[in-house]
């Protein structure tokens, strides 16, 4: 499919409007960013590789019967998929603590919790994310109440297909965050990425950070989390 102007640049990814509307072509980008884009740095080779982890995950939610917006790889770093409306929402599931739930609680990290937890963001970098209920999506006509259910459904799924497959690959998943949009049919289906970017990943009998938190926290070696996991996933 002819890929045709930018639509949108995100912080690690763009978009870009294809011959048909229903279609997009995204591209990971090599850029790092953190602290709702404070720091900036350029990690060679992370587009490739969060766009094949990425994919690796979604297929295997698809087999799972969770819709998501991927169609096919395209390159390296590009893939055709679903053309949504994001929902502004930043879903995150926890696990175990880390980040910003040790700290707002003063809970330590490492704890493991006693179910899943799963809290709301509005999708908004320059309020800094903040918190949201569903009284307030609701009053803020940002979701319906049905699309609030699904979303909220389909990412504890996606929380216990991702956390069985990948305790096999000796990776614990600690947290991690979802993006979704809504079809022109409006469909509510998985959208964004699922990456070391946007998940922690600890190894499960060391507890060696594999993610993004490297890179957060100016860790030694930074592309070895993804580097890591892409190795454990893919050439497994
Ligand atoms: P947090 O502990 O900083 O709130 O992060 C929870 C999870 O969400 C963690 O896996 C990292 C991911 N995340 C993003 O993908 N994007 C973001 O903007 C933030 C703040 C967190
Ligand atoms: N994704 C956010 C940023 O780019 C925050 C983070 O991942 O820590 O700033």
């Amino acid at each position: 499919m002819k890929i045709l102007e930018q639509l949108y640049e995100g912080k690690a990814k763009q978009i870009y409007k294809t011959e048909n509307s229903d279609y997009v072509v995204i591209k990971y980008k090599d850029d790092a960013t953190a602290f709702n884009g404070k720091k900036k740095a350029i990690l060679k080779g992370k587009g490739t590789i969060n766009n094949k982890i990425t994919n690796h995950f979604m297929k295997i939610l698809q087999k799972n019967n969770i819709p998501t917006h991927l169609v096919k790889e395209i390159s390296d770093t590009e893939i055709l998929a679903k053309n949504v409306k994001i929902v502004p929402l930043e879903v995150i599931v926890r696990n175990v603590v880390a980040g910003s739930f040790s700290k707002r609680y003063g809970v330590k990290e490492g704890l493991s919790l006693r179910q899943p937890c799963l809290e709301f963001c509005l999708k908004n970098d320059s309020l800094g994310d903040p918190f949201i209920n569903s009284s307030q999506i609701l009053a803020l006509n940002l979701a319906e109440k049905e699309d609030i259910e699904i979303i909220k459904t389909y990412s504890l799924k996606i929380n216990s297909i991702l956390k069985e497959y990948l305790t096999k690959l000796n990776i614990k998943l600690i947290d991690f965050k979802l993006e979704f949009g809504k079809t022109k049919e409006g469909t509510v289906i998985l959208a964004d990425e699922i990456s070391p970017d946007t998940c922690r990943f600890w190894d499960i009998n060391t507890n060696e950070k594999l993610d993004k938190d490297r890179f957060r926290q100016d860790m030694a070696n930074q592309m070895y989390g993804y580097e890591e996991i892409y190795k454990r996933i893919i050439e497994n």
